[in-house]
């Protein structure tokens, strides 16, 4: 990777350096697979067990990845001895209950995005985990990203000046047979794109004061389409995400001074620019990744904090994918 000399470098520590925890998959699908291969691929992390509702699943999952237990239900990795942090790769719905049944096991948790289906959900988890004394993070692998450490800088350095607008758009065409179009897994563009977007919005522009969204229906049971307009008393964001086209999926930060510009797909690895008034641009060049490329880098965070006995990450606390999800509750709200 290279990187203008005018802009901050990333401070994100090697993930290879991260003291080592045994981890447990739950829900052997689609993320889990990245999961795997990404920590394999980039950390010392040591993977030893997958849970699945089927044996048959469980087994072939840890065939392929090389996993030393198979366990035929949930309960299973609940209940193994050997087994420090439960990274949660079910579907949304399915997150609370899973993660409280970890975190009562004593185990340590990790889950995919978004933590639960609404903030009163993921506050449950939070308490759940401080009571019990483990660790509970949102895998919102985004914010865990070295060009998000690097745009982290530029905006706390206030080169852009006042900042007034932010446009953040994730939109992805999936088929009707994906669980995103299955209205009893909370199907949708919200909770699994959406989330990026509301994230974004929220850890630039904090809590909006007004939330308005309109939607376009996918089919009678889910939406295909939101766009949504959060504003407050600094600058509005603009917001949108679809199940039904693929869009650029940029994110764009506008102050007095400057655009920050994230290319397409802008919650990935890849690169961006800061375009200052006055005509100096500066560039970072990162190649574009993929979540294998990433989410590893949410795990070692997790690793970390918990090697020094914290409970919450300080890159995305709690707090952070509460408060997003309280934006996502105020657009459902407008919509429904
Ligand atoms: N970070 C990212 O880039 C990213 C990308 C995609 C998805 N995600 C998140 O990851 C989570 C899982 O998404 P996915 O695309 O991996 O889903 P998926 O392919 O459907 O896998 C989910 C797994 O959960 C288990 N499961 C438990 N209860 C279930 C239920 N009621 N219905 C269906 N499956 C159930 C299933 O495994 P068993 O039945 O074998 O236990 C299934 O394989 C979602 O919350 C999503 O938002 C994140």
């Amino acid at each position: 990777m290279t990187q203008s000399a005018s802009l901050p470098l990333s401070r994100v520590p090697d993930p290879r350096d991260a003291p080592v925890l045994r981890w447990a998959v739950l829900g052997p699908g689609w993320i889990a697979h990245r999961f795997v291969e990404s920590l394999h691929r980039h950390t010392t992390q040591s993977v030893v067990a997958v849970g699945s509702r089927s044996p048959e699943r469980a087994r072939a999952f840890a065939d392929e990845h090389g996993l030393d237990r198979a366990h035929g239900s949930y309960e299973a990795v609940f209940a193994d001895d050997d087994v420090d942090i439960v990274y949660i790769a079910t579907p949304h719905t399915e997150h609370l209950a899973n993660a409280l049944d970890a975190i009562a096991a004593g185990k340590h948790v990790l889950v995919e995005k978004p933590l639960a289906v609404d903030a009163a959900g993921a506050a449950r988890i939070a308490e759940a985990a401080e009571s019990a004394g483990v660790f509970a993070g949102e895998a919102m692998w985004t914010r865990f990203l070295p060009k998000f450490d690097v745009i982290e800088q530029v905006l706390r350095s206030g080169v852009l000046g006042p900042i007034h607008t932010v446009l953040a758009d994730h939109g992805e065409f999936f088929t009707t047979d994906h669980r995103i179009y299955d209205p009893a897994l909370a199907g949708g563009p919200l909770l699994d794109l959406g989330t990026y977007v509301a994230s974004f919005a929220y850890s630039v522009l904090g809590a909006p004061e007004t939330v308005d969204a309109r939607s376009q229906p996918a089919n009678d049971e889910i939406d295909g389409q939101i766009s949504a307009l959060l504003t407050g008393e600094s600058g509005h964001a603009v917001l949108n995400t679809t199940i039904l086209t693929n869009t650029p999926t940029t994110a764009v930060v506008c102050g007095r001074d400057g655009t920050l510009t994230i290319a397409g797909p802008f919650f990935m690895p890849g690169p961006f620019t800061v375009a200052l008034r006055g005509g100096i641009t500066l560039a970072y060049d990162e190649a574009s990744g993929l979540q294998v490329d990433g989410l590893h880098l949410a795990a070692v965070e997790a690793a970390r904090r918990i090697s020094v006995g914290e409970l919450e990450s300080a890159v995305h606390p709690l707090a952070d994918a509460i408060a997003t999800l309280e934006i996502i509750d105020r657009i459902r709200d407008r919509i429904s």
